[in-house]
């Protein structure tokens, strides 16, 4: 007889029928994830102070530094100032850019120059410093366009990534400042279910064996019971029982999605990430899909990240949901405060692209001018200014503050009240 999954089995003392409560499950603190994407050596001409505190010699000899020998000439300096490098996670920081401030401070004391190749650094600030907490039992849904840090942000929540900053309490323990031996017993309990159902199944493994590895690792059940638990989570997920021993190419995509959600609750996790988990379906398979998800989060009391860039999916599962843009959230509410009073104008934009299923409609389509910038080379103020059609002076240097306007409703924009 196969174990039957119930909510108190799954949640201990929490949720029965996936009720939601004021508990919050995660909480997110100021969570930065960067990449270093580029590394250069770069030759600058660095100013020579006449009389040097050991502040700005401590400065000048900063990380990364190489001093060419004197009077070599092979490499010739640059004459125009260079560029500052972004100031890297790890505290240190483009030399010359210090050095030229310094220089501009006390003009009369330089009276020399020396050469240095410093090694400058590209990251890309894909998750820029979110904070936020997700409710036991709830669904945050998390919208933003292509390249906005969705996926990297719900990767380092997992600690799938090594985050560069931040914390993330899991119902209440640190996860971020455990050890991995620590941080196996919380692997089963978040789980992630990917965007590609074709990509993320291993092509040599039968169905069984795929929904059941991490069963036997991490002694789910007594080995005894181990097929005909893999087989109730398969029926749970709407897979037939002789699915037991066939190969991922024999099914069909949204099968193959039912297949990677059996996986990741088989080891009867409390919160999990669906990042696009529908995006690769036809509509049809999708409302399936989600159908799918919600039913299970209501019988095994699950908690939900759902990553999507389609609102109407997000709208339709999520109580909440967070707006993303270059990796920040600007808005972030009940779903029904964001889609029937957004208040942040790339919210505005994002819902006035969603598709109206009538020939009359006549929406008020918010076309974005120009495109995301660069992550690695976010713009000052607000990080949406380059783009918003009511941007005003403060916005280009001032960053607008994160704050709730009531009901939990969040929003970074300077058309609010900022005190
Ligand atoms: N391993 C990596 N190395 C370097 N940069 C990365 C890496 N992974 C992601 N990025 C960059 O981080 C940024 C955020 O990527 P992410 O995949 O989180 O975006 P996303 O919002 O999930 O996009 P999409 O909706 O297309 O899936 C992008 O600019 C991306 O190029
Ligand atoms: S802060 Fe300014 S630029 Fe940013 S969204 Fe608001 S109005 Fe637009
Ligand atoms: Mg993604």
């Amino acid at each position: 007889m196969s174990e039957e999954i119930k909510p108190e089995v799954i949640n201990g003392e929490a949720t029965q029928d996936g009720a939601k409560t004021d508990d919050y499950i995660l909480e997110v603190v100021d969570l930065k994830k960067y990449f270093l994407t580029r590394k250069e050596f770069k030759l600058v001409k660095v100013p020579v102070l006449n009389n040097p505190d050991p502040a700005s010699t401590a400065m000048q000899n900063a990380a990364s530094s190489v001093e060419l020998p004197e009077g070599d000439d092979s490499i010739v300096a640059p004459e125009t100032p260079v560029e500052k490098s972004d100031v890297a996670p790890d505290g240190a920081t483009n030399a010359a850019e210090d050095d030229k401030d310094n220089s501009g401070d006390e003009k009369t004391k330089v009276t020399q120059f020396k050469r240095k190749i410093i090694l400058d650094k590209t990251y890309v600030k894909a998750v820029n410093g979110v904070s936020f907490k997700v409710k036991r039992g709830e669904t945050l849904g998390i919208v933003g366009e292509s390249g906005c840090g969705k996926s990297t942000m719900g990767r380092s929540i997992l600690r799938l990534f090594d985050i560069t900053d931040g914390k993330v309490f899991f119902e209440g323990t640190e996860i971020t400042a455990l050890k991995p031996s620590a941080l196996r017993k919380f692997r089963t309990q978040m789980q992630i279910i990917f965007q590609d159902p074709y990509g993320s199944l291993p092509p040599r493994s039968p169905v069984g064996q795929i929904i059941g590895e991490a069963v036997k690792v991490h002694n789910i059940v007594p080995k005894s019971e181990y097929r005909d638990y893999v087989i109730d989570i398969m029926r749970k997920c709407g897979l037939q029982d002789f699915y037991f021993d066939r190969y991922p190419h024999e099914f069909s995509g949204g099968q193959r999605q039912r297949i990677c959600i059996a996986r990741a609750l088989a080891v009867k996790p409390k919160f999990v990430v669906c990042d696009e988990p529908v995006s690769a379906l036809d509509v049809s398979i999708q409302a399936q899909v989600i159908n799918l998800l919600k039913e299970l989060q209501r019988d095994l009391g699950l908690t939900y990240l759902f990553i999507s860039h389609d609102l109407s999916v997000v709208q339709h599962i999520s109580d909440r949901v967070g707006v993303m843009y270059l990796g920040k959230f600007v808005e972030m509410g009940d779903e029904k405060d964001i889609f029937n009073n957004p208040m942040h104008p790339y919210t505005h934009a994002l819902l006035s692209a969603v598709p109206v299923p009538d020939p009359h409609y006549k929406g008020n389509r918010i076309v974005l001018q120009g495109d995301i910038p660069s992550p690695a080379n976010p713009p000052s103020g607000c990080k949406f200014h380059t783009r918003c059609s009511r941007c005003m002076e403060v916005c280009k240097h001032v960053e607008p503050k994160f704050k709730d306007y009531g009901n939990g409703h969040m929003c970074a924009c300077h058309l609010y009240p900022q005190d």
